[in-house]
């Protein structure tokens, strides 16, 4: 199957064409320079798009990592959401798939996709300041990103895409659930994808951002080139209901990463990249 087939145009048209910016600096300032551009063939001559689905080994094995923990720039917040116990099972399942990829069944994933979906009219409400302050902090400190495709997996309506719009040349953001791209706040290149067989070609990406978000190792390790940079970002700590410890991240992937970490407002943050890359 091509990957375009999987590109949901009709909803795209709709959305670029009605969804208004919450008013927030940040997104008032990226607005302007946003296009409003579906993903379209000229995307996989320029080598993000594959086309087809290539299965990639996971060994499972530990190996070693070096992981640099800088110190905390922007203070803890009032305010930060307590999930407590009700975020326990989905931080096992978040462990579950990252670890085993048979955990991800075609019942998980259409259970998975119906929550998000009813999720969907409710999820910009949730957006605030404080949610940004992991992402603008990795972005600022968990650098170098080499240049090339940004890839967000997992954007819901699109909370951070303004961010990486304004950090990174070309961004695709993929989500499994149709209502959370409609419902999406921002402009952009959207695309509705399974993150555990992305429509993308392997080592295309030079950036892949997963905010909130399960982590498929072997297909996130697949994408990203070899320079290539994992940002991973949880912005309510370790209280995310998609969670796992930076550490954990980086020992899921596929052969050696090193990392860089820290705490920023009430998330966490992690930028990945390969050892003897
Ligand atoms: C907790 S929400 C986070 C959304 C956004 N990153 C944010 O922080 O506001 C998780 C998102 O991941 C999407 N998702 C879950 N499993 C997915 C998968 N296998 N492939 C792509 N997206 C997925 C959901 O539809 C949902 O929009």
């Amino acid at each position: 199957m091509g990957a375009c087939s999987v590109l949901p145009t009709r909803s795209c048209t709709a959305r670029i064409s009605v969804n208004p910016l919450r008013a927030s600096a940040w997104r008032q300032r990226s607005r302007a320079s946003i296009k409003a551009v579906c993903v379209d063939a000229r995307h996989r001559e320029s080598g993000l798009l594959r086309e087809r689905a290539t299965p990639v080994r996971f060994d499972g094995v530990a190996r070693s990592m070096t992981m640099v923990e800088l110190p905390r720039v922007i203070p803890d917040q009032p305010g930060r959401p307590a999930w407590g116990d009700v975020a326990r099972p989905m931080q096992e399942l978040t462990r579950a798939i990252s670890l085993d990829r048979d955990a991800w069944t075609p019942e998980r994933v259409a259970q998975i996709r119906s929550f998000f979906d009813s999720a969907a009219s409710g999820w910009r409400d949730r957006d605030a300041p404080e949610r940004h302050d992991a992402l603008l902090d990795a972005l600022t400190r968990g650098g170098p990103f080499p240049s090339g495709w940004c890839v967000e997996v997992g954007s819901g309506t699109g909370n951070a895409t303004a961010d990486l719009q304004q950090a990174f040349h070309d961004v695709v953001s993929l989500d499994l659930s149709r209502e959370m791209l409609r419902l999406a706040s921002v402009r952009g290149q959207l695309m509705q994808s399974d993150a555990s067989a992305l429509p993308l070609r392997t080592g295309s990406a030079a950036v892949v951002v997963l905010i909130n978000m399960f982590l498929f190792p072997a297909e996130t390790s697949r994408v990203l080139a070899d320079d290539g940079v994992l940002l991973w970002v949880s912005t309510n700590g370790e209280e995310t209901p998609i969670y796992l410890p930076p550490a954990d991240v980086l020992s899921a992937l596929p052969g050696t990463w090193d990392g860089t970490t820290s705490q920023a407002g009430w998330g966490t943050w992690l930028t990945g990249r390969r050892v003897n890359a």
